[in-house]
């Protein structure tokens, strides 16, 4: 979908089918046909309820019209959901150029959420279909109609959802297309963005760096892990070096401990950290933020083997310490704990890392809320800050000693699971922390909302949550 940005007036733009949103107690700025659409809510055919939709036609146009609340109550997350449900009406009508109406006075926010609500809404993937779905043939331009120019926010916007969408490419992919080594020719398409440089190191890497954790998990399979290190330099960065972590366990059956049949096929998007992080690097190096960022995705598979690691093993991790192996299907952790420490030693100064970690996760919080646990207030509130600007939720829970004890180990310095299981997601925090060095760390477990999500923009399949809050919370620290 083409994306522009005008100051014309909606009836006289480029475009067949309009959208305007329809405000409680507010007439429509610039109607058509002597109050056409004013009439149709008069007439209660349009309503401000949110995401009531009328169409008519009128000036030579089709008006699609979608109710939008109240303005005091109208945010980004609204708006979203409101260019979702135009959009589904736009595309069952057949619109081919879509414009919408920013609404009168209103912050840069809500045009980048109109742009971000239509491209999610978008965007299919059909790859894998012999032939692409023919009921969808969705608008093919968006023209973003306001007062002032907004060419600048609009492009933004289009640069960041499209990171989104290549993220969710990287989640739906198959497995089989979607190995390890495919994620690092991912990374490495990277490199040819300006201030961007990307390493892969494999298998004997690993070794290199001592890293037996991540290789534990890794030894199961045939195919080659990937430790992928992408650091991008903006201009005039001076703020903190943000530490960007994703797990990207493009197949995680388990291994020994193996999951049952059951929607195990999902577990292709154990990748889905390391997705984001990457999907996140792309648009801030495409928006040459002013900041420095060191990203490192941990990519394996996690399998059964004859050569895989077993409950029981005891390996040791780059930082030294060392893990008695209880459950081989807690593996997340033991990748990301080589990757924090990979992070630390590359220069992080915050850290943030991103995983698919746990299922009690989805028992606590649901699709709505990603978990966030962390080591430094400061830092939490930050990451909630952006979230909550870009509508990916957070809700942090408590990390304690006692927590922490729950893995204490018989034989080494630490296990990596409780068999009580109780806390699960907070264990499994209190694990990585080991990791974090001295630096300010916080952990964003996303397995409730990386995928099927259910937001009427992205409801199937993988959603590249978390795209957008890194690339807020990269702006923060330039501010
Ligand atoms: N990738 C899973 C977590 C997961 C489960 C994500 C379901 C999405 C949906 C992770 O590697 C895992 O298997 N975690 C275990 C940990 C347990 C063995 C302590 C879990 O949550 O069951
Ligand atoms: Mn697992
Ligand atoms: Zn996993």
């Amino acid at each position: 979908m083409i994306v522009e940005a005008t100051t014309e007036l909606p009836a006289d733009a480029a475009a067949d089918t309009v959208v305007i949103g329809v405000l409680e107690d507010e007439k429509i700025h610039h109607d058509v046909d002597d109050g056409a659409l004013n009439g149709l809510v008069a007439a209660g055919e349009a309503k401000p309820k949110h995401r009531h939709l009328a169409v008519t036609h009128a000036a030579g146009k089709r008006w699609i019209l979608v109710g939008l609340g109240k303005r005091a109550e109208l945010d980004g997350e609204c708006v979203r959901v409101a260019a979702a449900s135009a959009h589904g009406r736009a595309r069952e009508i057949g619109a081919k150029r879509l414009c919408w109406e920013v609404p009168h006075k209103v912050g840069p926010e809500i045009a980048a959420a109109i742009v971000e609500g239509t491209l999610l809404t978008g965007y299919r993937f059909d790859q894998f279909k012999s032939k692409p779905s023919e009921n969808f043939t969705g608008p093919e331009a968006l023209v973003i109609c306001a007062h002032d120019d907004l060419s600048e926010v609009v492009g933004e916007a289009e640069i960041v959802t499209r990171a989104v969408n290549v993220a969710r490419n990287l989640q739906n992919t198959p497995p089989n297309e979607m190995a390890p080594r495919h994620v690092a020719a991912a990374a490495r398409e990277l490199s040819s963005l300006q201030g961007v440089t990307v390493d892969v190191e494999g298998r004997e890497g690993l070794q290199r760096l001592g890293m037996g954790s991540f290789a534990a998990v890794a030894q199961g399979s045939h195919e080659e892990p990937a430790l992928i290190t992408v650091r991008y330099e903006g201009p005039d960065s001076s703020g903190p070096v943000l530490g960007l972590v994703g797990k990207a366990v493009t197949f995680d059956t388990g291994g020994i401990s193996i999951k049952n049949a059951n929607k195990m096929s999902d577990m292709k998007f154990d990748m889905s950290g390391g997705a984001t992080v990457l999907g996140a690097v792309r648009a801030i190096a495409e928006l040459r933020l002013p900041v420095r960022v060191v990203a490192v995705v941990g990519a394996t598979e996690n399998m059964p083997s004859g050569h895989a690691y077993k409950p029981g093993d005891v390996v040791t991790a780059a930082n030294g310490t060392t893990i008695e192996i209880i459950n081989t299907d807690a593996e997340g952790r033991l990748v990301l704990a080589d990757c924090l420490t990979h992070a630390v030693n590359e220069g992080a100064e915050r850290i943030v890392d991103i995983a698919t970690l746990t299922g009690s996760i989805i028992t606590a919080l649901g699709n709505t809320h990603a978990g966030l646990m962390a080591s430094d207030d400061e830092w939490a509130e930050r990451i909630a800050a952006a979230g909550s600007a870009t509508g990916e939720l957070v809700w942090r829970l408590p990390l304690h000693a006692d927590y922490a004890k729950a893995l204490d180990s018989e034989t080494a310095d630490v296990m990596n699971v409780n068999e009580s299981r109780k806390a699960g997601s907070i264990v499994a925090a209190q694990f990585l922390e080991r990791f974090s060095g001295e630096v300010a760390w916080a952990h964003l477990d996303i397995a409730g909302t990386a995928w099927g999500a259910g937001k009427p923009y992205a409801s199937k399949g993988g959603s590249g949550w978390g795209v957008r809050l890194f690339v807020q919370l990269a702006r923060s620290l330039s501010d």
